[in-house]
């Protein structure tokens, strides 16, 4: 294992790298937040019944935006900025500074007044100038990161890995661009942020699969998994990101909004999204069950725990057939996945950042409380999808009002909301745990400490 796949040795960086991460954390923390209400509003018995939906709609949009946008990308801020050059340090600092400002306004027009809600796909928006413009804000640094980190010597796997990653973000917001700019859109459709962030929603995943697999590897670096050859892996990199050339197939044949655009990124996903990840989560795992002794370092079950929630949420995904609660198990799969996997890689970057080596212990019960109860939450889903529970709709099993009629669909939103109730607190345990290892800031955080190699 070598600390030489990232690299410290510039304390610039990695103190830029440190922001990326605190304003990671606080997304992780805001996005729980607002799953804890709709865990709760979701879960028969607990949802009182007299919440208004409008509650419900606004934090699914804070919910999701707040996690698969803003801790995703600023998670990828840390990678980009360890291995961003130095002379780019100050626009780093620059993106930094955008992402938070983006950060404030959609904070405030949350709690600001009473907003109409989109409730489109991968980037649900509440329909105000302020938070559109925090969407704006926070999408101009992660540009400007983008073209100031991606492509610096491709000295090490990991680094060629977020680069990958770095091209998905940047066709993503060119994506962005291009159907911003189409005259076929029109803003006054019910269907304008829909179409818009449809093409730029499917090809983020592509990206956070990419750093998902960096993240892998690392973990099976510190787990003592006998890794590919570099030259093998660089190779599953190109074959993980070559499925984006399509992308400009699809705009030059396709008018964004129309049915075959909406159809042909749907196989872009279906096709394109997961063969890699999959192959190589297959020979980690097998890997992984050969060194036994190890699976309980906290590594080794960061990366059992990820790649197990990344396959069943493909599985879930295969057998969706309607807007069911089916989607919402395998969203919670794929990203519960890349969510773990950066929770992992998290305590291994905290001491190289400065901060305290979080205790093997605590993370280990934090790992697994995560890993059970995310599996636990789609188990529910799953369940209530394959009866046919819509999703995004705060009471749907009580529809019948009759127990008797509609106890399986009960079921499995209760087991929900038990997984979830796990999930959320092993999710605290993590923000608690990073917090604590940071304290105090000022003395950890620009001194560096000791290496110490992730012990188990
Ligand atoms: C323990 C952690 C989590 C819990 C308990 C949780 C719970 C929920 C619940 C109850 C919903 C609403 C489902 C519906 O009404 O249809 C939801 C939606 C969603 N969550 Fe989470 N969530 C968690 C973590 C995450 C993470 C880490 C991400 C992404 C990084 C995420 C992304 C989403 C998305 C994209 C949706 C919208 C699904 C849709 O469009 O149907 N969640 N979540």
């Amino acid at each position: 294992m070598s600390g030489a796949e990232f690299s410290f040795d510039c304390r610039a960086r990695s103190r830029l790298a440190g922001g990326w991460l605190l304003l990671a954390f606080l997304a992780m923390g805001i996005s729980t937040l607002f799953a804890f209400l709709l865990v709760m509003l979701r879960t028969p018995f607990i949802n009182p019944g007299w919440i208004d939906d409008r509650f419900f709609t606004h934090a699914l949009v804070l919910h999701v935006d707040f996690a698969v946008i803003i801790w995703f990308l600023s998670f990828a801020g840390v990678l980009w900025s360890l291995f961003s050059r130095s002379r780019w340090l100050q626009a780093g600092w620059l993106a930094l500074l955008f992402a938070f400002a983006g950060v404030g306004m959609i904070l405030a027009a949350a709690f600001g007044s009473q907003s109409e809600v989109m409730l489109s796909n991968y980037i649900p928006v509440l329909k105000t100038p302020l938070f559109l413009a925090g969407l704006v804000s926070f999408g101009a640094g992660m540009l400007v990161l983008v073209l100031t980190s991606v492509g610096r010597g491709k000295r090490t796997v990991s680094s060629f890995g977020c680069h990958c990653a770095g091209i998905a973000v940047l066709t993503a917001l060119l994506v962005l661009l291009w159907t911003v700019f189409s005259p076929v859109l029109d803003s006054s459709n019910a269907h304008y942020f829909e179409d818009l962030f449809w093409g730029t929603g499917h090809v983020l995943q592509f990206s956070y699969m990419l750093l998902m697999l960096v993240a892998w590897l690392q973990l099976a670096r510190l787990a003592g998994i006998r890794l590919p050859q570099d030259g093998l892996l660089r190779g599953l990199f190109l074959l993980a990101v070559i499925p984006l050339v399509s992308v400009l197939f699809i705009h030059l044949q396709f008018l964004p909004g129309s049915a075959a655009y909406r159809h042909a990124y749907t196989e872009l996903m279906r096709y394109g999204s997961w063969p890699v990840a999959m192959l190589l989560g297959g020979i980690l795992l097998f890997r992984l069950r050969q060194r036994l002794a190890n699976t309980n370092t906290w590594a080794g079950l960061a990366l059992f725990f990820s790649v197990v929630l990344f396959a069943v949420g493909l599985f879930a995904g295969t057998l969706i057939r309607a807007d069911n609660v089916l989607v919402t198990a395998h969203y919670h799969g794929t990203v519960g996945a890349v969510t773990l996997s950066f929770m992992g890689l998290s305590y291994y970057l905290l001491p190289r950042l400065g901060a305290n080596t979080p205790a093997a212990g605590p993370v280990r019960v934090q790992i697994g409380m995560y890993g059970s109860g995310m599996l636990l939450l789609i188990a529910g889903l799953f369940w209530s999808g394959l009866h046919d529970v819509p999703r995004k709709t705060p009471g749907a099993e009580h529809l019948s009002n009759n127990i008797a009629g509609n106890g399986a669909e009960i079921f499995g939103m209760l087991l929900m909301g038990m997984g979830g109730l796990i999930g959320l607190s092993a999710t605290i345990l993590f923000l608690f745990l990073a917090a604590r290892s940071l304290w105090p800031v000022q003395q950890t955080l620009f001194q560096r400490r000791v290496d110490q190699p992730g012990s188990s």
